[in-house]
């Protein structure tokens, strides 16, 4: 069928002619930018010297450390790697796990997202510092008897998280608990047997035990 000019699918003349100046703006404009970027000084590049250390003192499980580490070392890295307190995994390193939980002054907090230099001063407790005189903590006697573990690469991080919850809140209620442990990844999935240990831990708690 003949086409009458009126009825044409497709791209128009006008609407192409603005395509391609469209295009051409675009194409000019980069090329600018190339070539400022190409003119531009070079970014300025500052070197820290290596092994350069500073003084940081750490009190840890109530013991006074007194250590020389690069100001950019975590938490996380000076009690796994200086202090040999390898309790406390590394796991993803950025704050979305929760393997590295440990208690500063009393709340839980991930070890891997606090500098070394930053604890200075605050009262850190691990996972090697919760048993005393030989006796697990309830909480730890909870996961035992619970069973709330597989792989157990997790379990340190939620112990010391319920841990915390615990030091502000005697009484918890299941979403307290979940809420509480929201930050901490289990790829086991052993979640409900890790809340039903802490809810008896709570109990066991407030009887004393
Ligand atoms: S290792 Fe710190 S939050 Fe995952
Ligand atoms: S027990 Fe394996 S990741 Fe939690």
């Amino acid at each position: 069928m003949a086409n009458d000019g009126k009825e044409r699918k497709g791209v128009s003349r006008r609407e192409f002619l603005k395509v391609t100046g469209a295009g051409a703006a675009l194409t000019e404009l980069l090329t600018v930018k190339t070539e400022e970027a190409a003119s531009a000084p070079p970014a300025k590049v500052v070197r820290v010297p290596k092994n350069r250390t500073v003084p940081v003192t750490l009190r840890v499980n109530g013991k006074v450390y007194k250590l020389q580490l690069e100001p950019r070392v975590t938490l996380l890295d000076a009690l796994r790697n200086h202090l040999n307190l390898t309790g406390t995994k590394k796991v993803c390193n950025r704050g979305e796990c929760g393997a590295c939980t440990v208690l500063m002054d009393g709340k839980p907090v991930n070890s891997c997202m606090i500098l070394a230099v930053d604890a200075e001063g605050h009262d850190i407790v691990t996972i090697e510092g919760l048993a005393k005189g030989g006796k697990l903590h309830p909480v730890q006697e909870a996961f035992v008897e619970h069973d709330a573990m597989q792989c157990g690469f997790c379990t340190p991080g939620f112990i010391m998280a319920a841990v915390g919850l615990l030091n502000q809140n005697k009484a918890p209620t299941l979403d307290e608990i979940r809420s509480a442990l929201s930050g901490n990844l289990c790829r086991c999935g052993v979640y409900p047997r890790i809340f039903a240990a802490v809810a008896d831990a709570a109990k066991r708690m407030r009887s004393g035990a």
